[in-house]
């Protein structure tokens, strides 16, 4: 397989900053990634999918792997439900799409994300009611260290809020994942603006539930090819009690999600706006005017200058609220 030297980084990230890494490489097999990885076994690696959760603030003095993996090929049907293994390299909604036109059910909740296959189950990407965990049924990956290909079954994943066992170890590069989906499908309110949306649909079909959210996304998020950003910046904070009756008593009117276990969940584009952050922009960064949780690039190349935006924003909301608000974006 080519290794690549010294690439620029740049039209890998969403943000649009610059970098340079070492090495560059993008497998197109479990056995190349292997190979791969047994030829540069002290070289720090780092693994880009589309790169729309990430920027650089320096060069990465390593090896980018790319994932290229491809197609889409069912493991078990039935009459009512069916298992398809999708390689990591396949667009994200590429396959929503290819799923909704099938009439198989599960993620049509998560149309749009930009990203891939690979990345979906890393961070467990959520929308509109829906976490991806809820239709994986096993994780295929390779071994940074070894380039053993391993399998990993949904409870072994340890899925949580835009979390997994993959994101804590970063020990693992997804090669494929197994998805089961319905062959039926009736909606179910689950989210008051898709809800909201579908208000004058009696009964609406997987495709219109799709349209729906398509619809919704392009209002509220800013295209990454026309404006760059890397989609919620931050994560929405989880809260004690305490903590949650501490904001209500500054913000009686902010959204509380209970989460069980006495947790709570509250907006983090409700405390950006409420800080007065929501449209505002310093020097070549900002806040998108129509959702306040969304970092835009307006005119750097530089990593750097949005991370002193994320900090001042962060600053801005812990000043106001007591409340340390978490980069969702990973920073390199
Ligand atoms: N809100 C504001 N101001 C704004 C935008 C939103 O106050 O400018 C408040 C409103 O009260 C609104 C609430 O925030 O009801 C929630 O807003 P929204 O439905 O847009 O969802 P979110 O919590 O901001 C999360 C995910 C998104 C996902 C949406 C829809 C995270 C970090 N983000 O955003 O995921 O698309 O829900 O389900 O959990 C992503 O992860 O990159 C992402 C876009």
């Amino acid at each position: 397989m080519n290794i690549q030297q010294n690439i620029q980084l740049q039209p890998y990230n969403s943000f649009r900053t610059k970098a340079r890494a070492k090495l560059f490489c993008e497998p197109e097999s479990v056995e190349q990634l292997s190979e791969v990885l047994r030829s540069y076994p002290n070289e720090p690696k780092l693994v880009i999918g589309n790169g729309c959760n990430l920027f650089f603030t320096k060069d990465f003095d390593g090896l980018v792997i790319h994932p290229r993996m491809r197609g889409i090929r069912p493991v078990l049907d039935n009459d009512s439900i069916v298992e398809l293994e999708t390689g990591a390299g396949e667009e994200w909604d590429n396959f929503v799409n290819h799923c909704v036109e099938k009439g198989y059910a599960g993620i049509e909740n998560l149309s749009l994300i930009p990203g891939t296959v690979g990345a979906a189950p890393i961070q467990n990407i959520g929308a509109y009611g829906t976490e991806v965990k809820d239709a994986i049924v096993r994780v295929h990956a390779v071994n940074k260290d070894t380039g053993d290909p391993e399998t990993f079954p949904a409870e072994a994943c340890e899925f949580g809020y835009r979390d997994s066992m993959f994101k804590r170890t970063r020990q693992y590069i997804v090669t494929s994942v197994v998805f089961r989906l319905s062959k039926s499908f009736a909606y179910t309110e689950k989210y008051a603006d898709l809800n909201r949306e579908l208000a004058s649909v009696p009964h609406p079909s997987l495709k219109q539930v799709r349209e729906a959210i398509i619809r919704i996304r392009r209002r509220k998020l800013p295209d990454p090819a026309e404006l760059p950003n890397a989609g919620s910046f931050f994560k929405n904070p989880l809260l004690t009690m305490e903590e949650k009756e501490r904001l209500l008593a500054k913000l009686p009117d902010a959204p509380i999600y209970p989460i069980g276990t006495g947790k709570f969940k509250t907006s983090a584009a409700f405390l950006i706006e409420k800080a007065g952050y929501k449209g505002k922009r310093n020097g070549p960064v900002g806040i998108y005017e129509r959702h306040a949780l969304i970092i835009v690039n307006y005119a750097t190349e530089n990593g750097n200058d949005i991370v002193d935006f994320m900090h001042e924003v962060q600053q801005a909301v812990d000043k106001k609220f007591g409340i340390r608000l978490e980069p969702e974006v990973r920073i390199y």
